[in-house]
């Protein structure tokens, strides 16, 4: 199984890419194409398709490649946007409608295991959240007082389940783990048994609306009643671009010498937060670690994140082996609520889910039963709270975001002379940089073999210079998140295309 990155994650170790078995093109009209095959494209179509509706996935590479891949898989009853954030900005009624939805989704994770027998590490535990001094302490009391308005069930916890100093904590009851790309496979099975489709390496290129929808992709056409964007982020420019930044977090799996694993989920309050937990995979335990979160593009040594994550775990742990390390991608709401509904700007029958924050497999549930309502019933308890097209901007959002005022003219040579490169450019192999020819901007690559990988760093998407992510081998664009390969192979959109690639000789 590949994901958008150069770095294993613990969730590809032993799993093949999915064999798909319904994979022939659809020749007539379907009532729902899903667009990517992440937890929450799978989610989504299963229960369409369960609900009598003809299904379509179009994955652009195969399942679970984009953040699914790489999530660290909590499922919790809270959530990044804490609750008093949300009473604050919302009121405690759509806290409360929020409380329901995660606790839904919960209910939904439970449901499939059991139902669909998956093998897939399910496990409940308790979530510890901890304050380590008086600031954190006092926003854990408001927290908690919060979090029982909106009618989660938490309360304050005399010990916490790792060994770390702390002086207040709460504990928010029956939250769970899976195995992702395991709990996906299981559900694409069932997805396919009740006749749905799957199509891997589909690229969408595009959906016009002629009397019906029509959805282009490098298979053949589709037509369909409905599309749901289940991309991460919706490709093209959308209003949603402007009110979502992308942001990286990184995660390690390690096993450790002695057998202290913690038997629950637990965060601190620092900000970016570190997260841990256990899972065990063919009965062998594995801690697992995430942190350091920065705004992508905006980091080069992206190596440095995972050294600071490993000192912070060997600070508190014994480690025996670093097992797996990896980083993904999230996207931060302007409100800090996801956008689950209509995509703004596209007829009635188009869907989105965005703008998930450090929630995305609670999200990916929500925005499956909530998706699921709107086709089918034509509405949702939780249209209103998740409503894309909502006004709400948090000021300052405008900064959040790094929007690259150095748009860019579009590059015009399409081969280096070599000479010229070598002298601009002393690298070693594995680095990668910008450097100028002819007085443009070129990103240039050079491999571990010595050989150079040049391309056009103007991101197709809106013109801004992608940046080095050293760790993954990626260029990634600061301003919406798109990311490509070290040869400009999109990665991740909302690019639609590649960057363009560039001759050396
Ligand atoms: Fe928007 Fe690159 S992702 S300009």
């Amino acid at each position: 199984m590949k994901r958008d990155g150069a770095m294993q994650s613990l969730w590809q170790v032993g799993m093949d890419v999915y064999n798909a078995k319904n994979i022939s093109l659809p020749t007539g009209v379907v009532d729902v194409v899903i667009v990517g095959g992440g937890i929450t494209g799978v989610t989504t179509a299963l229960l369409l398709q369960k609900s009598g509706l003809q299904c379509v996935v179009a994955e652009a590479h195969n399942l679970c490649f984009g953040t699914t891949g790489g999530t660290t898989a909590h499922l919790n009853t809270f959530f990044d946007t804490s609750y008093n954030e949300v009473i604050k900005d919302f009121g405690e009624l759509d806290a409360q409608l929020m409380a329901a939805s995660a606790r839904q989704a919960l209910n939904l994770f439970k449901h499939n295991v059991a139902e669909y027998n998956i093998d897939c590490g399910y496990e409940e535990k308790d979530g510890y959240l901890y304050a380590q001094d008086k600031e954190q302490w006092d926003e854990l009391e408001e927290i908690y007082k919060a979090s029982k308005k909106a009618g989660v069930e938490v309360m304050y916890a005399d010990t916490i389940p790792i060994p770390v100093q702390f002086t207040k904590a709460i504990v928010y009851k029956a939250q769970a783990q899976i195995h992702p790309s395991k709990y996906v496979y299981g559900l694409a099975r069932e997805f396919e048994k009740a006749g749905g489709v799957i199509m891997q390496n589909c690229t969408v290129t595009k959906v016009e609306e002629k009397g019906i929808l029509v959805v282009e992709t490098s298979a053949g056409d589709i037509k369909t009643k409905n599309v749901i964007y289940a991309t991460h982020i919706p490709p093209g420019v959308n209003l949603l671009h402007f009110r979502n930044a992308p942001y990286r977090s990184y995660a390690m799996a390690v096993t450790l010498e002695d057998d202290n694993y913690p038997d629950a989920l637990a965060y601190d309050m620092y900000d970016p937060y570190h997260y841990y937990r256990t899972q065990t995979i063919d009965g062998k335990k594995y801690l697992i670690v995430g942190g350091e979160d920065h705004k992508t593009g905006h980091e080069e040594n992206t190596d440095h994140c995972f050294t600071r994550v490993e000192a912070h775990i060997r600070t508190h742990y014994n480690i025996d082996k670093i097992v797996n390390q990896w980083s993904s991608q999230y996207f931060e709401p302007s409100d800090g609520l996801a956008y689950i509904g209509h995509l703004p700007g596209n007829p009635e029958n188009v869907y989105v889910a965005t703008g998930y924050s450090g929630n995305g497999i609670t999200y990916s549930h929500i925005a499956a039963i909530t998706l699921r309502d709107l086709i089918v019933k034509g509405d949702s308890d939780f249209k209103e709270i998740y409503e894309p097209s909502r006004i709400k901007m948090v000021a300052g959002f405008a900064n959040f975001v790094k929007e690259n005022a150095d748009v860019v003219k579009e590059f015009f040579a399409k081969r280096l002379a070599m000479e010229k490169i070598t002298a601009l450019a002393d690298l070693a192999p594995g680095e990668a940089r910008l450097v100028k020819y002819d007085g443009k901007s070129v990103a240039l690559y050079k491999d571990e073999d010595g050989k150079f990988h040049a391309v056009n760093p103007v991101c197709p998407h809106a013109k801004c210079l992608v940046g080095w992510n050293n760790a993954e081998k990626s260029w990634d664009c600061p301003c919406h998140g798109s990311r490509f390969s070290v040869n400009g192979e999109l990665l991740t959109g909302p690019a639609r295309s590649d960057l363009e690639r560039i001759d050396i000789g």
